[in-house]
């Protein structure tokens, strides 16, 4: 709930977080060149890094695909709500930073179920004036209780996008689907939703390397194939996807992403491979890099 959310005991958040093994928020945050993380989730970046040292690039391009995905729909659909399930950690640009830049009075409600993303939440919380933004402590495999707490800050008689990015690689198919087809019948017309997902279809080996090196860590992802992403917008009714389908992240409605921060070509060179990831343009991606889908589909 989010004013109760945000005013648990920080003792007993603090009880919630494991410092001890890697949390996927925080190994996420890691390759975005976050701070927000210990000693194991930089372990578990290096390891993924071993495996495949381009992998950075599915991650910072995932979050591009997002920014692109939001600046398109507040700019050219009009769309003022956002649902972003599956939030992450704050960082550098969120979505309420992206959509009121366009329209200051949009409305955002976060969701994630990582005590880590919680302890951290206040940071989501600095709308614009005109707009409002609310964070709900909560799992997605319980859409009821989200559509429930996002009420209280969305209007669902208008046009709402509905932010899975990178998140339905947690579930495994039996709630998958039905989920997003309770969130989805929830929407009214006009709604929006904006998919990501990790996929092994278009280059299985350095995938499924990087694959094990998380398993081995105690956290695993469900790969699914560009049939089995399409599948979220055919099985689900008044759903249909819009142009360019689903395709790599990097190819949705390409653009140039944001130029990295500058930095001294010296102390670059001092950086260890996790440090020097925020300091790397991705613009230099090919498509042999990126193993992340990216669509938008329209509630008729
Ligand atoms: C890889 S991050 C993606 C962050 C952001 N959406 C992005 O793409 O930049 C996935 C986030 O989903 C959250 N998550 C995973 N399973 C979840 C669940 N069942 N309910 C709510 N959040 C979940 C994790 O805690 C993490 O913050």
């Amino acid at each position: 709930m989010p004013g109760d959310a945000l005013s648990q005991d920080p003792a007993l958040l603090r009880g919630r977080i494991d410092t001890t093994k890697a949390h996927p928020a925080r190994v996420y945050d890691v390759f975005l060149g976050g701070k927000d993380n210990y000693p194991v989730d930089r372990a578990a970046a290096a390891a993924a890094l071993a495996a495949n040292p381009r992998g950075y690039l599915d991650v910072r391009h995932n979050r591009d695909f997002m920014r692109r995905a939001v600046t398109r729909l507040a700019q050219e659909q009009g769309i003022r709500q956002f649902l972003d399930i599956g939030t992450g950690l704050p960082t550098a640009e969120n979505v309420h930073q992206i959509a009121q830049a366009i329209a200051p009075e949009s409305r955002i409600v976060y969701v994630d179920n990582d005590p880590v993303v919680l302890a951290h939440a206040r940071a989501l919380l600095t709308s614009s004036d005109e707009g409002r933004t609310d964070y709900i402590d909560a799992d997605l495999r319980r859409p009821a209780e989200i559509l429930e707490e996002a009420a209280k800050t969305l209007d669902f008689d208008k046009p709402v996008a509905l932010l899975l990015v990178a998140i339905l690689h947690f579930v495994e198919d039996e709630e998958a689907y039905p989920l997003v087809r309770e969130l989805v019948a929830a929407l009214p017309s006009g709604s929006q939703v904006v998919l990501s997902h990790l996929t092994d279809e278009m280059h299985p080996e350095p995938t499924r390397a990087v694959q094990r090196t998380y398993t081995e860590r105690g956290f695993t992802f469900v790969f699914r194939s560009k049939a089995e992403v399409e599948r979220f917008y055919t099985e689900t009714p008044d759903l249909t996807l819009d142009e360019p389908g689903v395709v790599p992240a990097h190819l949705w409605h390409p653009g140039p992403a944001p130029a990295p921060p500058a930095v001294d070509e010296a102390y670059f060179e001092s950086l260890d491979d996790i440090e020097k990831i925020r300091y790397r343009d991705i613009n230099d991606v090919t498509d042999d890099d990126i193993n992340v889908y990216g669509a938008i589909g329209t509630k008729a």
